[in-house]
Parts: structure tokens; C-alpha cells; sequence
């Protein structure tokens, strides 16, 4: 027996044309080799057979903004919002960002891996194939560092791709409180040099009161010359010209987006910048969602993702991440599914991932549904039920010798 073939589909997306009924995908080793109807594909000897029972397929979800790598809890602060404080008043009393820089300096690499390695697998059963990871809860260059590889070994140990982005500029640590021209200065001669070989890209949080854009500008330029490009933190409790300058430099990604103007959006789309939408934020927030139709309506590449964070969006799988870009910016279903899919792929550079057709990387989700339209109508179910990553069942229904399971939870969960 060589490779699988997932038959009985009752409705396949591929992002390469229509969906398709009565379809079957055939799988070698890591490859897809046919995707579509069953009455036109070719003889598929020898495979292994995996029956969908008229379920529906659709690729891997490419989650592309995560900071999931983060010791402590903030559980006490999302009741303190609640409560009626706001985020930018308990960051600036030292709460936020800077309360989980602190737990995470404090934290062991093992401690690190085995925290972010349980949530990453909640992601994995949640159908996720491909995930970027940030650093930014560090802001020294040791435990920056830290992060960076703890994201890749994520990448080398579990079964998902991982893509790695430098985000020394997630705030000014405590330190540097009064010296934030020095904090610049220490992330592009000192940080970025040494994260440029664990990174893949770029960031910086534009935010009134956190960095400007110049600041920002001068960063990615940084970056940029060591060959990371630019992903922008953009827009999300103000608007301060993140958009613009995303577009200005030709960035990635523009990510959050919540306060974006239709005059960002056509530079964005001129551009071809992919507009990251991240709406548990503004969900935990309990703030208005930026307009996802706008986006997509101005010609804007969009995806959907996590932005997994303990304190603005402690959210780890996609399916509400979809049910929020339906019914509260506004996309269709079959919008929000690509935006969680070749979206995400397209703003990480995977042009291969993220879609289902011959030659791409096999990454494979079956829904427990009938079409996945169902995933924002039934937003608190999982209807994930089985994973494959580059050919191989890891969650759920398959061949025996092809699936792999999960190890035991990590022990230390509270360190
Ligand atoms: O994407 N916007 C900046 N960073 C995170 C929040 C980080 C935190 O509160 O820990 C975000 O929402
Ligand atoms: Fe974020």
C-alpha cells in the first residue's frame, strides 16, 4: 500500500474553482495528487482507504497571528475589564503585556515549550495545520530569544508548520520606561541582529502610547535588511497611520485593522498587503469589529486568525474565529473558510499551503458537517473530525499505521 485516499466527500473546497460534490482526494507520502470527482479520477490502486462518509473537506486552517508563547495568568484582568477598567488603563499600571513579560522572563525554556506545545495541540484538534508564533512577551534579548526558539522547536516537534516573527517591539519594558529611544536602539542593533536567524518576519505594535510610526518605520527598515519582512499591528485601539505605513513599505501583512479607513484599505489593496483579522480581540474587548466586507470589497487580500494572547484574545482554534468574521464583519461563509485558509497562507508567503490541489502540500480537514457552512453556524462545536498534516492522520479517524497520537498533557502546567 502506497499513500491514502480520502473518498466519499460530500462536498470538497479546494480554493482552485468551485466546490465538489462526490469527490476524492488521493494522497502520496506528503503530496496531494488529484483532487475532485470520483467519476474523473484516475485508477488509485494500492492506497489506503479512508471513507468520509459524504462529510466535508476543506484544507488545514493557517492560523497567521499568534503570541502563544507566554507564561502567567491574566484571567483576573479580563474580569477587571469587565468590571468597567479599560485595557490601556491596566497596561499603564503595569498590568497587560508588561504582567506577562514579567511571568514569562521568569519561566524555564522547557516550562515555555510545554505551555505553548498544550495549546498548539488544542489548535491541531481544532484543525489547525499551520500557525506563526511571535515572540514580544520577552523584550530583552535573552528571553526574546528564548521565545523565537521555543516557537521553532514547535515547529520541529509537533505536526503543524510553524513560521516565527520578532516582535521585541510589543511594548517598553519597565526598564527602559524612561529611555524609549534607547529600546529602539537596543531592538535594531542588538535584537534584531540575533533573532534574524530564528525569524521569519517582523513586527511592531503602532499604537498610540506604545510605538510610533516612525519608530516603527525605522524597525522595519531594520528588519527588513536582514531579510524579514514586515507584519504591523495596526490600527486596533486607535488609528495612527499603521495601515498607511504597512502599505507604504509593502508589508506582509497589516494585522487588527479595527479603526481602518476605506483610504487605508485602498492603499492596503494597491499594495497587497494581506489585512489580518483577528476578531477575538475585539470580541474579549468587548470594542466594534473593524468591517471585514469593506476590506474584502476594496480588494483586499484578508485572512482570519487566533491572535492566541493571554490578555485581549485567549482563543486557540478557528472555528469562532470564523463565526466572528461571518456574523459580526460581515463576510460570507465561504469568505471566512478562505480567509482561514489561503488567506493566511498567502500573508505567510506559503503560496502552496492552505488550498487542496494537486501538488500542494496534503494538509486536510474533515468536518463532521455536511458542508462548512456549518462551522460559523455552530460555532461552539468542534466539527473537526480528522486532521492531516503533509499526508499523515494525527487527530482523529484513520489508517492505523499512519496515525499519530498525542503525547500525554505536559506536567507542569502551573509554573
Ligand atoms: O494582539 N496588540 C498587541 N498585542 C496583543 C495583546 C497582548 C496582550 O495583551 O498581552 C494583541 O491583542
Ligand atoms: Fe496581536
Amino acid at each position: 500500500m502506497s499513500g491514502l485516499l480520502l473518498t466519499g466527500i460530500g462536498h470538497l473546497t479546494t480554493h482552485d474553482g468551485d466546490p465538489i460534490t462526490d469527490a476524492v482526494v488521493a494522497i502520496d507520502e506528503t503530496t496531494i495528487t488529484y483532487a475532485g470527482k470520483e467519476s474523473d479520477s484516475p485508477a488509485q490502486e494500492n492506497r489506503e482507504r479512508v471513507d468520509c462518509g459524504g462529510r466535508a473537506v476543506i484544507p488545514g486552517f493557517v492560523d497567521a497571528h499568534t503570541h502563544l508563547v507566554f507564561a502567567g495568568d491574566r484571567s483576573d484582568e479580563f474580569a477587571r475589564r469587565l468590571a468597567g477598567e479599560s485595557y490601556t488603563k491596566i497596561a499603564a499600571a503595569g498590568g497587560g503585556i508588561l504582567s506577562t513579560v514579567e511571568a514569562t522572563r521568569s519561566a524555564t525554556e522547557e516550562t515555555l515549550f510545554d505551555l505553548a506545545a498544550k495549546r498548539v495541540w488544542t489548535m491541531i484538534r481544532g484543525g489547525t495545520t499551520t500557525v506563526e508564533i511571535k515572540s514580544g512577551y520577552g523584550l530583552d534579548l535573552e528571553t526574546e530569544l528564548r521565545l523565537l526558539r521555543v516557537a521553532r522547536r514547535i515547529g520541529d516537534e509537533l505536526p503543524v508548520t510553524v513560521r516565527t516573527t520578532f516582535l521585541g517591539a510589543h511594548s517598553v519594558p519597565a526598564e527602559y520606561r524612561s529611555d524609549r529611544d534607547g529600546y529602539v536602539d537596543l531592538v535594531v542593533n542588538e535584537m534584531l541582529p540575533a533573532a534574524a536567524d530564528h525569524a521569519d518576519f517582523c513586527d511592531v505594535f503602532v499604537e498610540d502610547g506604545v510605538f510610533g510610526v516612525d519608530e516603527a518605520r525605522t524597525i522595519f527598515e531594520a528588519g527588513g535588511a536582514l531579510g524579514l519582512p514586515a507584519r504591523v499591528h495596526a490600527e486596533q485601539l486607535s488609528h495612527l497611520g499603521g495601515a498607511a505605513l504597512a502599505a507604504e513599505i509593502g508589508a506582509s501583512s497589516a494585522d487588527h485593522l479595527d479603526h481602518v479607513t476605506p483610504d487605508d484599505a485602498a492603499a492596503l489593496a494597491t499594495a497587497g498587503v494581506t489585512c489580518v483579522l483577528v476578531p477575538g480581540a475585539a470580541y474579549t474587548l468587548g470594542t466594534p469589529q473593524p468591517s471585514g466586507r469593506m476590506l474584502w470589497d476594496a480588494g483586499c487580500t484578508v485572512a482570519l486568525a487566533t491572535d492566541c494572547n493571554p490578555g485581549t484574545s485567549y482563543i486557540e482554534t478557528m472555528g469562532l474565529v470564523i463565526s466572528l468574521g461571518v456574523v459580526q464583519m460581515g463576510l460570507t461563509a465561504d469568505e471566512a473558510i478562505w480567509a482561514a485558509t489561503r488567506g493566511g497562507a498567502l500573508s505567510l508567503g506559503l503560496e502552496n499551503r492552505g488550498q487542496i490541489k494537486e501538488g500542494s502540500p496534503a494538509d486536510l480537514v474533515v468536518l463532521d458537517a455536511p458542508s462548512p457552512a456549518h462551522i460559523p453556524y455552530r460555532p461552539a462545536s468542534n466539527l473537526v473530525q480528522t486532521v492531516i498534516k503533509d499526508g499523515s492522520v494525527i487527530v482523529g479517524l484513520g489508517p492505523a499505521d499512519t496515525a499519530r497520537t498525542e503525547p500525554p498533557s505536559p506536567a507542569r502546567l502551573h509554573e
